[in-house]
């Protein structure tokens, strides 16, 4: 089995930490992205972190998982709430998906309350900051490590 997670973030994540600060916090993608790397390896896993502001780009992502990677853990930005095609994507992987939001989408407005993401999801985080992705990546760990 392969020990390799994915981290993929959608649009404007690569704003992270200057965009919004008030929602979505003051760290950066880098910043998250170092912490995940860290924690993947005392747990003995590796993660491969790549960010997109292009749908197509994030699909392409998803279908080379199929053979490199045992979990995605996705925060797809705005296409959560548009992308039937990311959704179609997900749906031809046959590893664990965790659909991870920093702010609660729920408390926002009523256009992210709905998600495609969530029909395949395995596991969906929302509101516990840049944290999240964490908790996404100690839960996938827990699965898989599972006998
Ligand atoms: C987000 C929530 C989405 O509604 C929004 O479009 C984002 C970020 C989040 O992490 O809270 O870009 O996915």
């Amino acid at each position: 089995m392969s020990r390799n997670i994915f981290i993929l973030n959608g649009p404007n994540l690569n704003l992270l930490g200057q965009r919004q600060p008030d929602i979505y916090g003051a760290e950066t993608l880098a910043d998250v992205e170092t912490r995940c790397r860290a924690l993947a390896e005392s747990l003995g896993f590796t993660v491969e972190c790549l960010q997109s502001n292009h749908e197509g780009v994030l699909i392409d992502a998803i279908h080379r998982a199929r053979l490199e990677a045992c979990a995605i853990i996705l925060n797809p930005g705005a296409f959560t709430h548009t992308s039937i095609a990311i959704l179609d994507a997900l749906n031809a992987y046959d590893g664990l998906v965790f659909e991870c939001h920093i702010s609660n989408v729920h408390r926002r407005e009523t256009f992210r309350h709905h998600s495609y993401v969530s029909l395949r999801a395995d596991g969906v985080m929302a509101g516990f900051g840049t944290e999240g992705y964490e908790l996404c990546l100690r839960r996938a760990v827990s699965l898989l490590t599972k006998a």
